[in-house]
């Protein structure tokens, strides 16, 4: 009986651990899921991209900017303009600090 539970526990946390590596939401970078970042695909790209959709400003606002600011020569890549990007926050109403560096 004792060694049923353990097993299981084991069998859970392995589990856990698996979906914590895969991730169900793939690779994350600076706090947000890089497969959830097409909610944002539209605000950043484009000459007049339409305001953050909620989805997108959800993910924002558990964004790590100082993070994601060290990123910023790498977003080009990801289809995503950096002054877009890091006009987000404000565009959500977030309170979020924009790295100086990185202030659109
Ligand atoms: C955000 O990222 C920076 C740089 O990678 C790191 O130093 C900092 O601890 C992170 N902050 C949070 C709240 O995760």
């Amino acid at each position: 009986m004792h060694g049923d539970r353990v097993l299981v526990q084991c069998m859970v946390a392995a589990l856990l651990l698996v979906a914590v590596v895969e991730g169900t939401n793939g690779p994350i970078i600076c706090n947000i899921a890089l497969n959830k970042l097409g909610q944002c695909r539209s605000a950043v790209t484009g000459k007049y991209p339409p305001p953050p959709t909620n989805e997108c400003c959800s993910l924002i606002k558990h964004a790590n900017l100082t993070c994601l600011c060290e990123f910023k020569d790498a977003l080009p890549a990801l289809k995503i303009q950096p002054s877009r990007a890091f006009a987000l926050p404000k565009k959500c109403k977030s309170n979020q600090r924009v790295p100086p560096q990185c202030k659109p």
